[in-house]
């Protein structure tokens, strides 16, 4: 397949990307990251796979994904949850493809992370907002598989600041002890490394509104891509699990974010995507040379570089309408409580 479009360090590539690995010679990928259609029942522009077609769709780009990775290497799937039509319950599918993937492809489950999207309206409105019965799905998982037990992998490349209790403790000292659960809390602990190690919930609001891409497609009356993920995540993924030069691919490459993410980090990739309306405003990302490498995107203490996540007793309701018996399947009962 002759690419789309080529810059200093990778290439896009027009058409379907199961044709396209299995032209790629074994072993010669450093790190798979994507994020592939949903099992939605509400379709996109795109086309998805139902949940219930989806490990059979998706088993074929497995075992390509492993074929194609060095055993150091990392599979990396961005995966949003579903649910099920007509009823307030969800599919099982990307749970499905997790064990797929390790129990019939043969990848490990290095871990699971989940991206929480702190912007995400609530939905579906009749569950969450009208009978009030679940609550706001605002995050996606993002299974990151290995061939090996042992993918090459560092936290120091995705260090957050230190919290300001955390900061208190080491100002102020901090008494070593066992805690309850066992754990040693030893003086090594009050040791300050400078930053601290994330969690494996990554925060990152969905909320792009006036980036050069944005504009380009604009500029050129294209349709922006309907489902595109925020830089940060892929960005994330690409600092840890590879260095300078190594080899990326993007197998639902979108609108090319992977790409744009890894010309700036100097890694080679290759995006494969198999609607061209996409690549035409993938271009923007490629029309001027790469913002420079930075440590730090904002002031690590500004305002708005973190997210509260409240403890759930911040605010329990204290009038306690007894639960509905059916669960909430009439309507009416619960339309009609709006607190
Ligand atoms: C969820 S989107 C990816 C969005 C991308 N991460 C971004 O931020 O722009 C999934 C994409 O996969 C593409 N796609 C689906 N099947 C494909 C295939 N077999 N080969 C290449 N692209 C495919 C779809 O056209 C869609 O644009």
């Amino acid at each position: 397949m002759s690419p789309f479009h080529k810059t200093r360090r990778g290439q896009i590539v027009l058409g379907d990307s199961l044709e396209y690995l299995a032209g790629l010679k074994a072993e010669c990928v450093d790190l798979v990251i994507t994020s592939p259609p949903f099992g939605l029942v509400r379709k996109k522009d795109y086309g998805n796979v139902e949940s219930h077609e989806y490990v059979d769709w998706f088993k074929p780009f497995g075992h390509e994904f492993k074929r194609v990775l060095k055993s150091s290497g990392s599979l990396v799937i961005d995966i949003g949850g579903a649910w099920i039509p007509g009823q307030p319950t969800r599919s099982l599918y990307h749970f499905e493809l997790a064990i797929m993937l390790c129990r019939e492809v043969g990848f490990y489950l290095a871990q699971e992370f989940f991206w929480w999207n702190p912007s995400k309206l609530p939905s579906p409105a009749e569950w969450v907002t009208v009978r009030r019965i679940r609550v706001k799905d605002a995050v996606n998982v993002v299974w990151w598989f290995s061939p090996t037990p042992w993918p090459r992998a560092s936290n120091k490349r995705v260090l957050v600041p230190y919290s300001d209790a955390m900061k208190g403790l080491l100002k102020n000292g901090y008494r070593a002890k066992l805690r309850p659960s066992g754990h040693d809390i030893s003086e090594k602990f009050s040791r300050d490394n400078g930053a601290a190690i994330p969690p494996n919930l990554i925060a990152i609001p969905n909320t792009e509104s006036n980036s050069y891409y944005l504009r380009y497609c604009e500029k050129h009356e294209l349709k922006p891509h309907p489902a595109r993920f925020p830089a940060a995540l892929p960005e994330f993924f690409v600092r840890m699990l590879t260095d300078e030069g190594d080899v990326v691919i993007d197998p639902f490459g979108g609108s090319c974010v992977t790409g744009e993410v890894c010309e700036r980090l100097r890694r080679k990739w290759t995006c494969i995507e198999m609607c061209e309306d996409y690549l035409k405003g993938a271009l923007g990302r490629f029309e001027r040379p790469p913002e420079p490498q930075q440590e730090c995107l904002f002031d690590p203490n500004g305002e708005g570089t973190a997210y509260r996540l409240y403890h759930p007793a911040a605010r329990w309701s204290v009038h306690e309408d007894p639960l509905d018996e059916d669960g909430g399947k009439e309507r009416t009962i619960n339309a009609r409580r709006r607190t």
